[in-house]
């Protein structure tokens, strides 16, 4: 099925502090091991493991949770916040106890829902580019978004930010794309975090606004996905594509006239329909 909506975007600089009230409102993604937890009872301390550090019910989940298979996911409700934190990894400290204040549900659950999907790991630049790859992360993100049977309107959005990008390898440009196309697919916004990274906020919100604008469809998008890797990834030699992914599609997707177009379709109410991907080679 192609989704020709964009569900909204908003972008956060800043890290996600669990606290603030749009959190409240959203699923939440763990950048998980697909060992959920990975490494929070012995070494680890990024993403996941603080968060079950700081929502140590979580834990409980390693007990009895195998290894996350590629279409699965795990999506956990209710767990309660009990600490505040500071820092990230080597900075990261414990800065006092918490006392949650999320509203609960009827079964007496906090209202959070976190959902844990893990991300691939690569060991070149150039392998998640690879269709079979790019599948898989988006066929997981979908995974985890996708809630069949209940309508868009009473979805939350979900809360996510650089997935797989730290020790995975994952670049921050494509992931941030394929959760867009994942979310626009099950029909929720999203609520991205970049970590104050200012250039990929830009980046993200332009590239958002552009698709939006020109009514492009998620299959549209992953057909120039599949083109990015065809014309600048298979014959690459260097560690990284010349063109880089956001130029490519603007460039395409550019050269090809965008919808604000004359064309035989004359209510304003009916878009023209969306322009197949460049076919010609
Ligand atoms: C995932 O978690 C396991 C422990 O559950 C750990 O041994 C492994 O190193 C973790 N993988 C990564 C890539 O962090």
């Amino acid at each position: 099925m192609l989704v020709c909506c964009w569900c909204s975007l908003m972008l956060i600089q800043f890290p996600p502090h669990f606290q603030c009230l749009l959190i409240i409102v959203a699923l939440q993604v763990d950048f998980a091991n697909k060992s959920v937890g990975g490494g929070v009872t012995s070494s680890g301390l990024v993403q996941e493991e603080i968060r079950f550090l700081i929502n140590p019910e979580l834990i409980a989940s390693r007990l009895f949770t195998e290894a996350l298979g590629h279409d699965e996911c795990l999506i956990i409700t209710g767990s309660e916040q009990f600490s505040t934190y500071t820092g990230y990894a080597q900075s990261y400290r414990w800065s006092g106890a918490l006392q949650d204040s999320l509203p609960r549900d009827a079964w007496h659950r906090r209202c959070t829902e976190i959902v844990a999907i893990d991300a691939l790991q690569f060991r070149s630049f150039l392998d998640q580019f690879h269709p079979s790859k790019m599948d898989r992360e988006l066929n997981k993100a979908f995974c985890g978004f996708a809630r069949p049977g209940e309508k868009s309107e009473c979805l939350s959005a979900v809360a996510t930010g650089n997935w797989g990008c730290g020790v995975f390898g994952g670049d921050t440009r494509l992931k941030a794309l394929l959760q867009l196309l994942a979310a626009a697919e099950a029909g929720r916004d999203l609520a991205y975090f970049t970590f104050r990274d200012v250039r990929l906020m830009t980046d993200v919100h332009n590239m958002h606004t552009f698709l939006t604008e020109r009514r492009s469809c998620v299959g549209e998008v992953y057909g120039l996905l599949l083109q990015y890797y065809r014309s600048e990834c298979t014959a690459c030699r260097g560690p990284r594509p010349d063109v880089s992914l956001y130029a490519f599609i603007y460039q395409r997707l550019g050269s090809s006239s965008p919808s604000p177009s004359p064309s035989p379709s004359p209510s304003p109410s009916s878009p023209p329909p969306p322009r197949s991907p460049d076919s010609s080679h």
